[in-house]
């Protein structure tokens, strides 16, 4: 297993890709640090993990083999993102793999956009991107390890209603290039997956809703009509299908600041 013995922290863990990039580096042979809100969240417009499904994903990572540990962390919080990597450090004394993964979404017009959730959206996807990396370096750099950011096929064309949702992952697809470039000479690489479209709560709790008004039906026969609509290969991806990505990533020597699409041919590269 290529990945035995190192240590890897999953931001946004307990629930969707994030458990599923958490369970397939555990699979790898990676020590996983779980890490979710864990119950400190702020209202949003649809709802966040629980402490209770933090505790239940890294007893499923453990349940793999290897040693799991929840952490909660809020990514826009400098001082608990410290607390995270200096957990990490103190309980696994070392750090090799970070997926930035925690992401929250909103669609809406421009033009009746609440600033507050506009915000929202770019501390989250982008300034927690920022704040764990910027703390993760030091470490990452003793070993030449690596960063992988979870962005979107949303971070390489834009949508209508997705100026907020696409803006921030434009700019993680900008910070890993940048990242990759700055960080290449520590021996630390930086690659970004562009997911496509997943049955979790960013669209069984939102955007179902949203893209429903145009398909003129909602819930699942909305995700459907999208997967028909967007995805070449007509299937929906799975939190297995970008695991297998980040366990590559996480493998692969010589590849920094790519970002890699998972999308069955949405987007094309
Ligand atoms: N589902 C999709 O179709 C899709 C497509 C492309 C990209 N993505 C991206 O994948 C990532 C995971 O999303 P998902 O689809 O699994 O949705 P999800 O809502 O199930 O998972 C997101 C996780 O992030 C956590 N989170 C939210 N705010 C946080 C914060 N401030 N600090 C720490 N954790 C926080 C949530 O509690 C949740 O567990 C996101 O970055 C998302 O933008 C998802």
């Amino acid at each position: 297993m290529a990945l035995t013995g190192q240590v890897a922290v999953v931001t946004g863990a307990a629930r969707g890709i994030g458990k599923g990039i958490a369970l397939g580096l555990a699979q790898a042979g990676a020590h996983v640090v779980v890490s979710d809100l864990g119950g400190s969240t702020r209202p949003w417009s649809y709802r966040l993990a629980d402490r209770d499904e933090l505790a239940q994903a890294a007893a499923e990572v453990e349940a793999v083999g290897v040693r799991a540990l929840a952490v909660p962390c809020d990514v826009t919080q400098a001082s608990q993102v410290e607390q995270l990597i200096e957990v990490t450090r103190r309980e696994f004394g070392r750090l090799d793999i970070v997926v930035n993964n925690a992401g929250i979404v909103h669609f809406g017009q421009v033009a009746e956009f609440d600033e507050e959730t506009w915000t929202q959206l770019f501390d989250v996807n982008v300034k927690g991107v920022f704040l764990v990396s910027r703390t993760a370096i030091p470490h990452l750099a003793e070993r030449g390890g690596s960063i992988i950011n979870i962005a979107s096929v949303a971070g390489k064309r834009g949508y209508a209603g997705g100026a907020a949702y696409c803006g921030t992952k434009f700019a993680v697809v900008g910070i890993t290039q940048s990242m990759a470039a700055e960080l290449g000479p520590q021996g630390i690489r930086v690659n970004a997956i562009c997911p496509g479209i997943l049955a979790t709560a960013m669209w069984n709790d939102h955007l179902n809703d949203i893209m429903g008004q145009s398909f003129g039906k909602g819930g699942r026969e909305a995700f459907d009509a999208a997967i028909q609509q967007f995805i070449p290969l007509g299937r929906e991806q799975t939190a297995e299908d970008i695991a297998g990505a980040a366990v590559y990533l996480a493998e692969a020597p010589n590849v920094s600041g790519v970002s890699l699409n998972v999308a069955g041919g949405m987007e094309g590269g």
